[in-house]
């Protein structure tokens, strides 16, 4: 017989599963308080919690929007699960963190770690065409998350790397009709990228990769535990609820898709 291997199963199926061995410490710059963690495959990784702040919906922006800009062109460090047990919470000194990890046990979403990494400024000499699939990506998932500010965007191995996309796909707080989204126009005022790259003149070029298809790829990478039931979500709420809430996204992101004149610059 062959090697069962890990426990993935079709809920976890696509993105890698692995194990968190350490704890090592917490990013407190992050909001949600990310925690630097090590896994069973030796890897160390930015692990995103299913008990922060905005809940498991922030998981599945991470996802989502994560594996679309991979797609289409940007770098964005792997994407992982990683499996937690609440006994790695206990072990915490700091109670804020014992808490967050221990209400969090089980699937947790984990980022590759990106060592020596430096926030991005203005000295950075950025590709205008990078710059352009970033904001064009930002635009379309309706990201609020890339100011001056606070650029969600490290500097790697000389290239830019984005990183934190939880506040992506605003829709999904509250489910209202998809035109809502879809026409909603986007703020380039506050995108730090917007004074270099230019999202028209990738329009083209990644409007075209982007169809049902590939996006409804991308929600299969969404575990159905994040999936939860939704009242205020625009389809039958019975489960199993997990397949019509990934249509759900797929739904939205397709007819903001068909909007793009509202929301390009
Ligand atoms: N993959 C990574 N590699 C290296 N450092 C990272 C990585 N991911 C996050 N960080 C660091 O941790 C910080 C917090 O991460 P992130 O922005 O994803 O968390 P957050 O809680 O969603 O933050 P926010 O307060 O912006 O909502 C980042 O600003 C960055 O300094
Ligand atoms: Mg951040």
């Amino acid at each position: 017989m062959s090697d069962p291997g890990p426990p993935t199963g079709s809920d976890t199926f696509g993105l890698p599963v692995v194990h968190a061995t350490a704890y090592l410490t917490a990013l407190r710059e992050g909001g949600s308080l990310p925690g630097l963690v090590e896994a069973d495959d030796l890897g160390t990784y930015v692990v995103k919690f299913t008990a922060a702040g905005q809940g498991p919906k922030a998981l599945v922006a991470e996802i989502v929007v994560g594996e679309l800009g991979r797609t289409l062109g940007v770098d964005i460090p792997d994407l992982a699960l990683i499996e937690v047990d609440a006994e790695l919470g206990r072990r915490e000194p700091d109670e804020e963190v014992q808490e967050l990890v221990t209400a969090s046990a089980g699937l947790n979403l984990a980022v590759d770690f990106l060592p020596g990494s430096v926030g991005y400024d203005a000295s950075f000499d950025v590709d205008a065409g990078q710059a352009a699939r970033i904001v064009w990506l930002d635009a379309f998932v309706a990201n609020v998350d890339r100011s001056a500010r606070n650029t969600n965007l490290l500097v790697w191995h000389k290239n830019l790397w984005a990183i934190d996309h939880g506040a992506c796909l605003r829709f999904h707080h509250a489910w209202g009709r998809p035109e809502a989204f879809a026409t909603s126009a986007y703020r380039y005022d506050d995108h730090v990228l917007a004074p270099v790259g230019d999202p028209r003149s990738v329009h083209e070029e990644l409007a075209g990769q982007v169809d049902e298809g590939l996006l409804a790829d991308v929600l299969d990478l969404v575990p159905d535990a994040w999936l939860l039931p939704d009242p205020t979500r625009p389809d039958p709420l019975a489960p199993p609820d997990a397949p019509a809430a990934r249509a759900a996204y797929v739904d939205y992101l397709l007819a903001r898709l068909a909007q793009a004149e509202r929301w390009l610059p």
